[in-house]
């Protein structure tokens, strides 16, 4: 099978990219490269002097970003979490952007492809990092993780209902072996789940939440969130797509937060450069129509939402 095989549907496109886009001479940021599909529209409608430099964290997403550099001088691509992005924009020299644009999660590559062992579909090593250089891979999670935690982040993560039972078929499990393929880990959550979602797999939570806590992808979120009001110029753009709740209402509390500035006593009166209000967001929520859907399921649970930065 090719690299060419394992393709990727970019979501809500048009819209993220107009989101984000305030200056065409602007420098940009593409936080989650992918295949890079907005990356690719955002260069389109950049001018000669503008930039964009691409972050991922995927040796494979790095190649396509490579081959990219070769096609457009205005585009760089950086291997790093984008959790990192302040001290890796400095150390290219930028302090300040135009706009950041986030595509969560994991691409169609990565899921599509069982030796990145993502997929309960598909058997293959239990690995599930976007990095497969760095880090625990999820077997080695799953063999050093404490029960109490695996059921935390199973239910916070998954909201799994059945999160204590299938910790403990974790436990028990690999008390007589090692868990070391996806379809071990399937099959067993699977037995311990007593409650079956209609067109849903019985493991899919877990391996939603599984992967949440191997690539630390909440923990990336809320830095590089809290990074971005630095980051951004005036009018400067944060575009973000969620595919998890989770991540939405860590999106949407943090836009609110900027909205709202400091916490104050009512009454007392305080100017508006004291009120540390730092964006105001840009429309509401925007979900993906229903062309798009039956065309890209993945997108079904994509929620994008788009926030300035004040002057
Ligand atoms: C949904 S895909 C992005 C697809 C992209 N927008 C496109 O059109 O091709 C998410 C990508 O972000 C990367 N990623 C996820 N979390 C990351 C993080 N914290 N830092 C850097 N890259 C990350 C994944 O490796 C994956 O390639």
């Amino acid at each position: 099978m090719n690299l060419s095989d394992f393709a990727h549907t970019t979501v809500l496109l048009q819209e993220t990219v107009d989101g984000c886009l305030n200056d065409p001479a602007g420098i940009y940021v593409d936080g989650t490269f992918g295949r890079g599909g907005h990356s690719r529209l955002l260069l389109s409608k950049l001018a000669p002097e503008g930039r964009l430099i691409g972050f991922d964290k995927d040796p494979l997403a790095i190649n396509t970003g490579k081959e990219l550099e070769q096609e457009d001088s205005r585009f760089q691509i950086v291997q790093a979490s984008f959790a990192d992005m302040k001290a890796e924009l400095k150390a290219l020299g930028i302090d300040q952007v135009n706009g950041i644009l986030l595509d969560l999660g994991v691409s169609s590559p990565q899921l599509d492809d069982a030796e990145r062992g993502f997929s309960f579909m598909k058997d293959g090593p239990l690995d599930m990092r976007m990095n497969p250089d760095a880090g625990l891979s999820a077997a080695e999670w799953c063999a050093q993780t404490s029960e109490e935690e695996i059921a935390r982040v199973l239910k916070e993560y998954g909201e799994e209902r059945f999160a204590k039972r299938m910790a403990r078929a974790i436990i028990n499990a690999r008390a007589d072996a090692p868990i070391t393929r996806t379809r071990e880990l399937a099959e067993l959550i699977k037995e311990a789940n007593p409650a079956w979602e209609k067109h849903k797999h019985p493991a899919t939570r877990a391996f939603q939440a599984i992967r949440i806590a191997v690539n630390n992808e909440l923990g990336d979120l809320e830095k590089v969130l809290a990074e971005s009001v630095d980051l951004l110029l005036p009018h400067g753009r944060l575009a973000v797509i969620s595919f998890h709740s989770l991540e939405d209402r860590m999106v949407k509390r943090f836009i609110r937060a900027q909205e709202k500035g400091r916490e104050l006593p009512p009454g007392i009166p305080v100017p508006e450069s004291m009120l540390g209000r730092t964006m105001k967001k840009m429309g509401k929520a925007i979900m993906p129509g229903n062309d798009e859907v039956r065309i890209n399921a993945r997108a079904r649970s994509a929620v994008l939402r788009v926030a300035e930065r004040l002057a």
